[in-house]
């Protein structure tokens, strides 16, 4: 094999029942299981291309060539692709994103989905959305998701095998919208890898997993029957729990600015005042406000003329990951 090439595109998406944690942490076996919606708007498009003329695997991200952990954890993708694919052949690997990396937009999601598909194509895999959710999951635990589209459960699993994500609903079957609250264009200090060791420093990590079925099957149900209100509720609790399970760590992680918290009390303001809004937070300070299609405008003007924020970014259900042509880079 001489020049093995391939494009895909990947959309992050946004934890309604949240992943922080792990029973694994070099496999990412999460320590609970968790749903997602994926985001349509936000993408990665990143193009794989294996040469046996290459001594060694390079990393472009947004134009930046990268070196130290990033290019670890794509090595590490690559890796398990060329094994499957009994290949050895290093790769050139080229990835854009249309929104803030790292900064509580779950840049890695998208971004090694779009990887694990891309490689495995160049590879000339033709592999299933479980293995390329296994695989991706190997790169960053929540782009297990992202490999699919629509509404998407992570089932936690003990072991490589069992730990992959399936799709719950197709993108069309709620129209959801996530405004992204953008408080915070920059990188987070503590990215969710190291975040995810600390959690068991927590003691309230201990009980927050062991309530995980519980809002599973509320936040499942909730969405199968398109029930707003129930969830609105589930999903702020389950937010608010990771995060006290961050800000007690060892040492503690307190992701919010002041901005945040505005935006919080602002979104349940407008519940309380019968606005179909509620509020959810990943590693960052960034807020996701999600809203039902009649709100979606009134809400996003609003919130882009509270104080501190810098930029309001929508999305709805989005597909799942997927090769694209060549030149779409
Ligand atoms: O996949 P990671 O390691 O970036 O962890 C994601 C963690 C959260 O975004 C905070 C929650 C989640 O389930 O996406």
């Amino acid at each position: 094999m001489s020049n093995q090439i391939a494009s895909a595109i990947a959309h992050p998406n946004i934890a309604l029942i949240k992943y922080w944690g792990n029973k694994d942490h070099e496999l990412r076996i999460p320590a609970n299981g968790s749903i997602s919606m994926t985001l349509d708007k936000l993408e990665t498009r990143t193009t794989v291309s294996f040469n046996s003329s290459l001594i060694e695997d390079t990393l472009t991200l947004n134009q930046v060539s990268q070196n130290g952990p990033s290019l670890k954890r794509v090595c590490t993708v690559l890796d398990i692709i060329r094994k499957i694919a009994d290949i050895s052949s290093k790769a050139e690997v080229i990835s854009e994103s249309n929104f803030p990396l790292g900064a509580g937009i779950a840049s890695s999601a998208s971004g090694f989905a779009a990887l694990s598909v891309a490689a495995a194509t160049a590879a000339q895999l033709d592999l299933k959305p479980i293995e390329l959710s296994k695989i991706a999951r190997i790169g960053s635990g929540s782009a297990c998701r992202s490999v699919l589209g629509g509404y998407v459960e992570w089932k936690a699993g003990t072991n490589h095998d069992d730990s992959y994500a399936l799709q719950l609903a197709e993108q069309d079957h709620w129209e959801l919208i996530d405004l992204v609250v953008i408080v915070e264009k920059g990188h987070k200090t503590i990215g969710s890898t190291s975040g995810h060791k600390l959690a068991e420093t927590s003691p309230y990590q201990k009980a927050r997993v062991q309530d995980t079925k519980r809002r599973l099957e509320i936040c499942r149900n909730a969405i199968l029957l398109k029930d707003f209100h129930t969830l609105a509720t589930i999903v702020e609790e389950d937010s608010n729990m990771m995060h006290a399970v961050m800000m007690t760590s060892n040492p503690q992680l307190l992701y919010w600015k002041p901005e945040t918290i505005t935006v919080m009390k602002f979104v349940q303001d407008l519940r309380m005042e019968g606005m179909e809004v509620c509020f959810t937070i990943d590693a960052g300070p960034n807020v996701h406000c999600l809203c039902t299609p009649t709100y979606k405008d009134e809400l996003s003007s609003m919130l882009q003329q509270l104080p501190g924020v810098l930029d309001v970014i929508h999305s709805s259900p989005g597909g799942a990951a997927r090769i694209i042509p060549l030149n779409g880079v």
